[in-house]
């Protein structure tokens, strides 16, 4: 207790957050505390958790990547959307309630549906699931005329208030853009002007193959056309995203801390050319610092203030996190900090309750994971052990045992298969976004969970991936990989197309 104070304390003093050197680790995690493992219990687990050494057949449990709450059901559009398969009846109504608010589109207020009111002024989109479009991925704006409701460009400037002592230095700081505050909305409320719109151009990056064979990449710049209040400050950072996919969130939530931290190898004492580094975030609800899990940076700790801040930031909504009714409207845009708000007349004076925010949880904790379609066919084994053999494997980490958690039946003590460490990688220029948050560089990002993304044309009908959804394939998003990936790009790009083939047909099984 007497550290989270202090720890309190020490956050309210002027130093901006995000250039304090955060404690050393483990900090502690988002959910009760968990029925501790027996040393015989953590030997079975590191045993059942080392990555493989045999290719020959399907491990056992694989086609669950979620355990028991892995979804069986013919691939389809709906592939993202089902409740863990292990949730028992009763919950499944709280699972329905979610879902209809994660669906629900907000109003202006004042409405005559009370509950219903208080979007903006200032947002991105009326619901959450207009950008994680049936609970899958968003994607970039395709042509002049596409809103790219699914893409958002966050911002802000390098923090130079901070006199950053020399220890803090590695951890760099960054501040919301004066005028625009931490991200562009693009949609206003009546009345109001929208802050600006995405502009998109395109340079070309051809890339040879091995076998000569030749694919075009296309680089992305972007910038902030029509913007609202004038020019953007001149060091503004920008950084593009697009919504990931909805799957699985409650179990990497469930991940034991001290699992991922096992990966972390910041000075590469192993010398495999691959660091890995947590991110450390303050968290708002729990008082402390934490690992962060969520988001493409691992900016945020936990599905309730990754929740709270897409209410926020992306639809302008209050909750008990994040209190003002006006979102992202900035001291400097005071026609929006006046407008009307949602938040008149509830009880508890939000236009959010926790009641509402705590049923978006438990669908964003919930939503299956679906079961692999073919992991013994001989081609996907074969691709799967060329995707150890490549080094995939040293970041796209395949299995974790899921912390026994009471309250939470679903994701209590699982096997899964997420694919990914959860730490950051300096993953080179060509992806660099050179906008810091907390500890992440400007060429760091978080490994992405591949779960899933298989179903990705499926479920999106687009084949889109990377941060802001520029490769469009598996391929294109493996000849991305810089920095720490590149000898496994190498590898890729090095290998007869029959094995590349394989390995593609490997990244679709899951
Ligand atoms: C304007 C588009 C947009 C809207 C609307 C939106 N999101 Fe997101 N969501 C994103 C983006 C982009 C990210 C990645 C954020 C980052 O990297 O900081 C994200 C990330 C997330 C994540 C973390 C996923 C992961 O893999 O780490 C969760 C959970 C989430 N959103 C929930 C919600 C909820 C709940 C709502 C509605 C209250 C919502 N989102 C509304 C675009 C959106
Ligand atoms: C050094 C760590 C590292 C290695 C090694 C690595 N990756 Fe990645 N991978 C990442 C990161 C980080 C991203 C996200 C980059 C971004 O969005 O800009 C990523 C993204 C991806 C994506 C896109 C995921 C999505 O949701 O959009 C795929 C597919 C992928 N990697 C496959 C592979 C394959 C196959 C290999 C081996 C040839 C590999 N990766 C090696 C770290 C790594």
């Amino acid at each position: 207790m007497i550290r989270t104070a202090l720890l309190a304390l020490a956050v309210t003093a002027a130093t901006p957050l995000a250039a304090q050197t955060p404690p050393a680790g483990p900090w502690g995690e988002p959910h009760l505390p968990p029925a501790p493992r027996s040393p015989v219990e953590a030997a079975r687990i590191a045993r059942v958790t080392a990555p493989t050494q045999s290719f020959d057949a399907a491990e056992t449990y694989e086609t669950h990547p979620a355990g028991a709450a892995t979804k069986f059901a013919a691939p389809s559009r709906n592939a993202f959307s089902f409740p863990s398969a292990n949730m028992g009846f009763a919950r499944e109504m709280d699972f329905r309630l979610g879902n209809g608010l994660f669906k629900k589109l907000w109003v202006t207020a004042p409405a005559s549906t009370r509950s219903s009111d208080g979007l903006g002024p200032l947002y991105n989109a009326r619901a959450c699931q207009r950008c994680h479009i049936k609970d899958g991925r968003g994607h970039p704006p395709s042509g002049s005329e596409d809103s790219g409701v699914s893409m958002l460009l966050r911002l802000s400037i390098p923090d130079t208030a901070s006199d950053l002592p020399a220890e803090t230095l590695a951890y760099l700081s960054n501040a919301p853009e004066p005028t625009y505050g931490l991200q562009l909305q693009d949609k206003s409320i009546a009345g109001l002007a929208a802050e600006g719109r995405i502009a998109i151009s395109h340079t070309p990056v051809p890339v040879t193959l091995g076998d000569g064979t030749t694919v075009t990449l296309r680089q992305p710049q972007y910038t902030v056309v029509d913007p609202a209040h004038g020019p953007l400050h001149p060091d503004t950072q920008i950084s593009p995203r697009i919504a990931p996919q909805m799957i699985g969130l409650g179990l990497i939530e469930a991940i034991p801390e001290a699992d991922i931290l096992a990966h972390a190898d910041p000075q590469d004492r192993d010398g495999d050319g691959i660091s890995g580094r947590p991110n450390v975030v303050w968290s708002t609800a729990h008082g402390q610092w934490m690992l962060g899990r969520f988001g493409l940076k691992a900016g945020s700790p936990s599905l309730r203030e990754q929740s709270a801040d897409a209410f926020s930031g992306d639809i302008g909504l209050s909750t008990a996190l994040h209190p003002a009714a006006w979102g992202d409207c900035t001291e400097a845009q005071p026609l929006c900090r006046t407008a009307p708000d949602g938040a008149l007349g509830a009880p508890d004076g939000l236009e959010v309750s926790d009641q509402v925010l705590d049923l978006v949880i438990f669908y964003s904790r919930n939503l299956a994971v679906p079961a692999r379609r073919n992991p013994e066919d001989h081609r996907v084994l074969r691709g799967k052990a060329l995707f150890y053999q490549a080094g995939c494997a040293a970041c796209h980490r395949p299995k974790y045992v899921t912390h026994r958690l009471p309250d939470r039946p679903e994701q209590s003590f699982q096997l899964i298969w997420p694919y990914s460490d959860f730490l950051l990688h300096d993953m080179g220029a060509g992806l660099a976004d050179n906008r810091p948050e907390w500890q992440a560089t400007g060429r760091e990002w978080r490994t992405p969970p591949l779960w899933g993304i298989g179903l990705t044309a499926t479920v999106s009908g687009h084949t889109q991936f990377l941060h802001d959804g520029r490769a469009g394939s598996l391929l294109e998003a493996i000849l991305w990989h810089g920095g720490e990936a590149e000898a496994a790009r190498e590898a890729v790009r090095m290998m007869p197309a029959e094995d590349r083939d394989a390995l593609i047909l490997f990244l679709e099984s899951l």
